[in-house]
């Protein structure tokens, strides 16, 4: 009996420390993010809005009332659209490639390639206010 209890603990120990291998495993690949899938839908609501207010991270500065465009999460569609879009040419829209880190413009903040990535598939997906 005692045995059989200590090859259980055994058990629960190793899959413990199996499981805590495969949240390191996430660890070591940060901060690569695979490039969006482009048959998947990218909401605005869901996956755009978020960019810009967690952590404040543009809406520091691009809220009502400051600096322009004002991009806080009940606004941001109408200060993007149509202004910063450009639907024949994705890549030349300002919401895109203004603080795209490849750009010498908007020293201020840059995007991260993978949220610049996912803007470009949602203006190429029609900058839809899904
Ligand atoms: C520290 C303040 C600050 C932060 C933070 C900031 N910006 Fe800006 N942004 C500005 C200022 C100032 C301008 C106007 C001057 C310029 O174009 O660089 C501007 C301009 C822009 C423009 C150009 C708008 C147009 O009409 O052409 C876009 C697009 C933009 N910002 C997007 C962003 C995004 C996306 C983020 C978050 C990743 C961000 N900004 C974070 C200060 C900031």
């Amino acid at each position: 009996m005692l045995k059989n209890k200590r090859l259980l603990h055994f058990l629960m120990l190793t899959s413990l420390m199996a499981f805590m291998a495969s949240c390191s495993y996430d660890f070591i690949e940060y901060p690569y993010v695979a490039p969006p899938d482009p048959n998947d839908t990218v909401y605005f609501a869901e996956k755009i809005v978020p960019i810009f207010s967690t952590d404040d991270k543009c809406t520091s500065c691009h809220k009502p009332g400051a600096t322009n465009p004002d991009l806080s999460t009940g606004n941001a569609y109408n200060s993007i659209v149509p202004n910063l879009i450009n639907t024949t040419d994705p890549e030349s829209s300002q919401i895109y490639w203004h603080p795209h880190p490849n750009s010498s413009t908007h020293a201020w903040k840059k995007l991260s390639t993978s949220d610049a990535d996912l803007i470009l598939l949602w203006i190429q997906q029609g900058a839809l206010n899904n």
